[in-house]
């Protein structure tokens, strides 16, 4: 089990495979950066091993945009066999391929999607077709890929207006598909305060339900689940939050919300893996760790 220094245990990986993507999103954190330099399915195949070794429960799988390797579905079925292998897509090569992702052995994908309006949707992605991630999101909940989890990261000014809209949309599909609500990360001037909307869900909200990642709530509603992911200045965030990362390079990082404490692991076997991978978790630190 891999605990770090302020006593958080180490349950989930992410790990990005690419850093290609064939959209734009002008606001994207890329999950950080790291080279274009891309690891073998072999190579992958040795890190989630250690990790799984190490206590690791789940992996979800990043880009860029992960759909861009041919070999994904190679990547998903070499992997050992954890609670849940999941993956982040912007979903325009979705519908296309969910089969063969089931097959491999993912269990579940989160679509990034920020609007329902196909201009926006062009603008904010430059160039993406919309209807191409509805098809995706259609054909991943068809294959049992859920629960689906729609990303709207929530823009100041762009689409704070939609959000019941997407509420809609997500509700066409009951539960089988989660929206997430997203808070602008790293790009102040597009930043919108969720705690108002999360106020107005709370009222309508049958139950909630805490996770013990990043204690993010989930808010049941009749028609719709809706989770919020606000990182900014949320200390409890960082407290709770039981994931570490691997580049599409090949190195530790141990903080999305950074780029100088990376370790590189590419290369590495056996103890000398096992062992780097110790050390870079005795490097997470709370990025908010101040009282909120
Ligand atoms: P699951 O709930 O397990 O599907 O994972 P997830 O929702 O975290 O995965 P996804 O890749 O869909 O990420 C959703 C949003 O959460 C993205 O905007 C990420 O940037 C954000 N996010 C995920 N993990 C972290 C984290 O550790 N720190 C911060 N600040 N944001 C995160
Ligand atoms: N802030 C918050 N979320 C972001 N994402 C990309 N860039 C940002 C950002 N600056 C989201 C995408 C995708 C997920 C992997 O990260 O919408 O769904």
């Amino acid at each position: 089990m891999l605990i770090d220094r302020f006593g958080r245990r180490i349950t989930n990986l992410r790990i990005s495979i690419t850093n290609r993507c064939n959209l734009s999103c002008y606001y994207c954190h890329r999950e950080g950066y790291s080279s274009n330099d891309e690891m073998s399915v072999d190579e992958i195949k040795t890190i989630v091993s250690a990790f799984k070794k190490l206590g690791i429960k789940k992996v979800k799988i990043t880009g860029g945009e992960p759909l861009m390797r041919r070999d994904v579905t190679d990547i998903i079925s070499s992997m050992p066999r954890f609670d849940e292998i999941s993956l982040t897509t912007n979903g325009i090569n979705l519908s296309k391929i969910a089969a063969e992702l089931k097959e491999a052995g993912l269990s579940r994908v989160n679509v990034s999607l920020d609007t329902l309006n196909e201009e926006k949707y062009r603008a904010i992605t430059r160039g993406g077709k919309l209807d191409k991630v509805l098809d995706g999101i259609s054909e991943a909940v068809s294959m049992g890929l859920t629960p689906v989890k729609v990303n709207m990261v929530v823009i100041d000014n762009f689409n704070v207006e939609e959000i019941d809209n997407m509420i809609d949309f997500v509700s066409r599909y009951k539960h089988n598909v989660i929206l997430q609500l997203i808070e602008v990360v790293g790009n102040n001037d597009n930043h919108y305060d969720l705690s108002l909307i999360e106020k107005k869900i709370k009222k309508e909200a049958k139950e909630v339900k805490v996770r013990a990642m990043h204690r993010r709530r989930q808010y049941i509603l009749d028609k719709a689940i809706v989770e919020f992911v606000n990182p900014i200045d949320n200390s409890e965030f960082c407290m709770a939050c039981n994931r570490i990362r691997v580049t599409a390079d090949g190195k530790i990082k141990p903080c999305l919300m950074r780029n100088d404490n990376l370790v590189n692991i590419r290369g590495l076997k056996g103890e000398d893996l096992i062992n780097a991978i110790k050390k870079a978790v005795m490097l997470r630190e709370p990025y908010w760790s101040g009282c909120k």
